[in-house]
């Protein structure tokens, strides 16, 4: 959702806050603004859209003196409370104008704290859950305590997770920040002499690559000579700090023109990293870093979580899991799984799949299941996050820094994670001999998948032309079957969401209960029609689309042209081990969304109302 970052010390902290948020500005681009403390006042600039917007108003912010202490704290606004607005803009300002907070979260409470400050008389100055914070805050300072402990005092009151950053006048020389919940990270990165708060580690990556990170309920003081922190019981807090071998460059486009492109290319590197020393190439054996599975140590049922294209890469998950290692799997959306008293099982376990490590749904659903008795694992891209921290064990997707706000080698390399997870299991399961060996011959296939994706990246010249066709459209659908039928329902999200075109992904056997009736010459629908186990199914479906006179682009296994002559257009893949089809197919949809959004003028990487992070319920 929104991102955060500050800055105390010696260099100028304008541009590093500025530049920080360019990183993070796929965390929300409705508005942002920046508060920077100086010869003991706070100035501060805000502007409604991206950032761009606000750069014309940061000339006139003096960036503290020269050799002296710099102190700046910026935000970029994804809207939950109070319309896109300058006035309901962070950082927003105590009455005093010596105390400013930027935040991310939902503040559950503030129509009744917003009552009771009014009563007192303050005048609120935006429509924000935010601006009780500041106010407070600025209260407990009145009676006399400092800025710390005015914010635990503060935090206290409030009901919901959130991550706030605070800086007051009168304390030159820090910045606070907490976080309680799930609303997001709060990183701080160490540096000689200075530190950094980030909401999210590619915010700060540039300046220093040893960070820490907040756990809910804790509160920081952050100065040029380090950090303090204390929970809110008052317990000093103690971190482990990390260190990132991640580099900032793969958080720039290069040559591509916009992030989703870029990434949507990247994914035969992604998945080659994914793979790497996972896979014995000899014996087949699979060795996953941090979750050792010993000999007899499967659960007996695995339940997926996740949301959005996380959640569409667990329903390829269970094919996989159930497919190679013969267990039980569940899958559910984070937001639905906590609210549905779940029965969990003896030896069972919950694998939460998260690009961000962020969400707030996937990580209260984690939550959840170890309440109920649950082993927790996850898959995550975020190294450091908390999804990864709380789980007793993890893969880490190795997809480096996703920043298109659309997810796409995130569904790839997670995908690729579970097939690796899949195997393991199967191999960790002393009572499914002939399964065992059948899963070291698949992970084996992984050596292929590389090259495989490359040539699916590299094959198909027409998704221009079909842009050019399809682009005034306004609804499109997308049918798969077995395995590819998820993939299907992400073909439809990608293309949603980036180019705001109406599109529902559907079983395609379920098309005759009900959707059969939407088509008609004008419905373009992608069929994922590969040579696999349901191959005849799905031509038949092909059959019928063809019928009723729709358009069908088929995405299609290279070579066949009995399809070929079928339909309308073809979009060709690799054949593939049938496992490994959906990270293939997934492609064709990804650079079609890309393509089709890009003809109609859409900012791709920043579509409208999302961000990349969801911190909120
Ligand atoms: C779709 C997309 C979202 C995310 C979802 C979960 O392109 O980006 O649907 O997949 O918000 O995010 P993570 O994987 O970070 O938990």
């Amino acid at each position: 959702m929104c991102g955060i970052i500050g800055y105390v010390g010696s260099r100028p902290g304008v541009p590093i806050v500025v530049g920080g948020l360019r990183r993070l500005e796929y965390r929300g681009y409705d508005s942002s603004g920046l508060a920077v403390l100086t010869g003991g006042c706070i100035q501060v600039a805000r502007a409604v859209g991206k950032l761009a917007n606000l750069e014309p108003h940061l000339d006139g912010l003096e960036d503290g003196p020269d050799g002296g202490l710099h102190v700046v704290m910026g935000h970029t606004r994804w809207a939950t409370h109070g319309g896109v607005t300058e006035r309901n803009a962070h950082p927003h300002v105590g009455r005093s104008g010596r105390i400013a907070v930027v935040h991310n979260g939902i503040v559950e409470n503030f129509l009744t704290l917003r009552a009771d400050l009014a009563t007192d008389g303050v005048a609120f100055a935006s429509d924000t859950d935010t601006e009780v914070i500041v106010h407070l805050i600025e209260r407990y300072v009145d009676d006399g305590m400092d800025l710390e402990r005015a914010t635990h005092a503060t935090l206290a009151r409030l009901h919901g997770s959130q991550a706030i950053v605070v800086m007051r006048a009168d304390e030159p020389d820090r910045l606070v920040c907490a976080r309680i919940g799930n609303a997001g990270g709060v990183c701080i990165g160490l540096g000689q002499g200075e530190a950094f708060v980030a909401s999210d580690v590619p915010g700060i990556l540039e300046y220093t690559r040893e960070i820490i990170f907040l756990e809910s309920a804790e509160v920081a003081v952050v100065t040029a000579a380090g950090v303090r922190a204390r929970r809110l019981d008052g317990a000093e807090a103690h971190h482990r700090v990390h260190r990132f071998a991640w580099d900032p460059v793969a958080a720039e486009k290069g040559e591509y023109r916009h992030f989703m492109l870029k990434e949507i290319h990247e994914q035969a590197r992604a998945i080659t990293d994914t793979i790497r020393g996972r896979v014995d190439l000899e014996t087949g054996d699979v060795s996953l870093e941090d979750l050792p599975l010993e000999p007899g140590s499967a659960p007996d049922r695995i339940t997926l979580i996740g949301c959005g294209t996380s959640a569409y890469s667990a329903l390829v998950g269970k094919f996989l899991i159930e497919g190679i290692a013969r267990i039980p799997v569940e899958v559910d959306y984070g937001s639905e799984y906590r609210y549905r008293q779940p029965l969990v099982a003896p030896n069972s376990a919950v694998l939460g799949i998260t690009q961000s490590g962020e969400t707030a749904d996937t990580l209260a659903a984690m939550d959840e299941a170890r309440k109920r008795g649950s082993r927790v694992w996850s898959i995550v891209n975020a190294i450091g996050s908390q999804a990864q921290r709380v789980s007793d064990g993890h893969i880490a997707m190795r997809a480096g820094p996703e920043i298109g706000v659309c997810s796409t080698k995130a569904f790839t390399t997670s995908i690729v994670d579970q097939y690796l997870l899949a195997c393991a299991l199967a191999i960790a399961r002393p009572d499914i001999q002939g399964s065992r060996d059948a899963a070291r011959s698949l992970a084996r296939d992984l050596a292929r998948l590389p090259n495989l994706v490359g040539r699916a990246l590299d094959a198909n010249p027409i998704y221009e032309e079909l842009a050019r066709r399809f682009h005034h459209r306004e609804h499109f659908l997308y049918l798969g079957r077995g395995i590819n039928y998820p993939v299907a329902l992400e073909g439809a999200l990608k293309l949603k969401e980036v180019s705001y075109i109406h599109a529902e992904g559907y079983p395609a056997g379920e098309m005759k209960h009900g959707p059969i009736a939407l088509i008609d010459e004008e419905m373009p629908v992608v069929c994922i029609c590969v040579r696999d186990g349901v191959y005849e199914k799905m031509v038949s479906q092909v059959e019928q689309v063809k019928a009723r006179n729709g358009i069908v682009i088929a995405i299609a296994t290279e070579g066949d042209t009995a399809l070929a002559a079928k339909v309308d257009h073809v979009i060709w893949v690799p054949e593939a081990p049938a496992m490994l089809n959906p990270v293939l197919t997934a492609i064709p949809l990804q650079l079609l969304a890309y393509h089709l959004a890009v003809r109609r003028g859409c900012d791709v990487d920043q579509p409208r109302n999302l961000a990349k992070s969801v911190t909120v319920e």
